[in-house]
């Protein structure tokens, strides 16, 4: 393992005013998105919509790297050119969804494991060549009514550091994302209690599994309150919360930590990083891995054709996150 080359890449994943753009929806999740505005999902739509996002003109200065589906990495755009050079040709690091998604625990109603371990050193070897630099693997942590159970925590969390250990063997950078998901009606206090459940397993298996936390990218929940939850916290208090939380289990040698979106309105997943940023400085680098927070302005705009209003919203958006990671941001 390159420990340096581990860590340099980590380092370029949250430069200065830049995050990532999770744009690794897999073919079922990108069908609900494309529903939302009436297009098919066909391999040449989602080809042409990926098209429009990575050829956003300037995109790439607030964006250090793109997380992307499987049959992206493999899929040329538009022009010709394979998507993983087109990116790499603007200075942004491809990078590769690997988890093959989160099924039902056994014995553990409501609650979920993320699958995809088998086979992975080989799918990785080939992930590497193609291009990708770094790797995402999201598990997905449930609030509800006596859950989540240690069990569902430590189950995922061993997944997650046995991933992340295979990614670094080779000389790939694992994006480590416990989310704890934010569409149940719980207080944030409940989601904070949780959440702190989760960060102590994960880097305990992190730290088992011998995981180099000079070469990972954190990729947590905000601590906020729950979509359905009558009393919604303010931003003041989701970013203090955030922060006392992460400070409580995330290492100071993990270089960055780049936040999920998880549901919050753009505006939101924007305000909440900059508040943050404006709290520092933290002793990690704090920065975007959005998906539907810098998509949902953009997959409206192109509406299934118009790649100019399209690259238009997601460049902004992309720029007001860039703002954000610097604490610079102002609504
Ligand atoms: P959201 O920002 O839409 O939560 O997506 C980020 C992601 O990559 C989830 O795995």
């Amino acid at each position: 393992m390159n420990e340096k080359t581990l860590n340099q890449i980590a380092l370029a994943m949250v430069a200065d005013g830049k995050g990532l753009l999770a744009a690794d929806e897999s073919t079922g999740t990108i069908e609900k998105r494309f529903k939302s505005i009436n297009v098919e999902n066909t391999e040449a739509n989602r080809q042409a919509y990926r098209d429009m996002l990575f050829t956003t003109a300037g995109f790439e200065q607030y964006t250090s790297g793109v997380i992307l589906f499987e049959e992206t990495l493999f899929q040329k755009a538009l022009d010709g050119t394979p998507f993983s050079k087109l990116l790499q040709s603007k200075g942004v690091i491809p990078g590769i969804k690997v988890d093959k998604g989160a099924k039902d625990l056994v014995g553990a109603p409501g609650e979920l494991v993320t699958e995809g371990l088998d086979g992975l050193r080989e799918r990785l070897a080939k992930y590497h060549e193609a291009g990708a630099r770094f790797a995402k693997w999201r598990a997905v942590i449930t609030i509800g009514n006596g859950i989540p159970s240690d069990y569902c925590i430590h189950t995922n969390a061993h997944a997650l550091a046995r991933y992340a250990a295979l990614c670094q063997e080779a000389g790939i950078v694992p994006i480590v994302e416990p989310e704890v998901l934010m569409d149940a009606d719980n207080s944030l206090e409940v989601c904070e209690e949780v959440t702190n459940r989760t960060l102590a397993a994960v880097f305990q298996e992190l730290n088992l599994q011998r995981v180099l936390l000079e070469g990972m990218v954190l990729k947590p929940n905000m601590v906020i309150s729950g979509k359905k939850c009558p009393v919604q916290a303010d931003r003041k208090t989701v970013a203090a919360a955030t922060l006392r939380t992460l400070k409580r289990h995330v290492p100071s040698a993990v270089p960055g930590i780049a936040f999920l979106s998880g549901g919050q309105s753009d505006e939101d997943a924007t305000a909440h990083l900059d508040e943050m940023n404006k709290l520092g400085p933290n002793p990690w680098k704090l920065t975007f891995s959005y998906g539907r927070a810098l998509q949902a302005a953009a997959l409206k705009a192109w509406g299934g054709n118009n790649a100019d209003a399209g690259r238009k919203a997601h460049l902004h958006r992309a720029k007001m996150n860039g703002l954000a990671a610097l604490g610079q941001w102002s609504a």
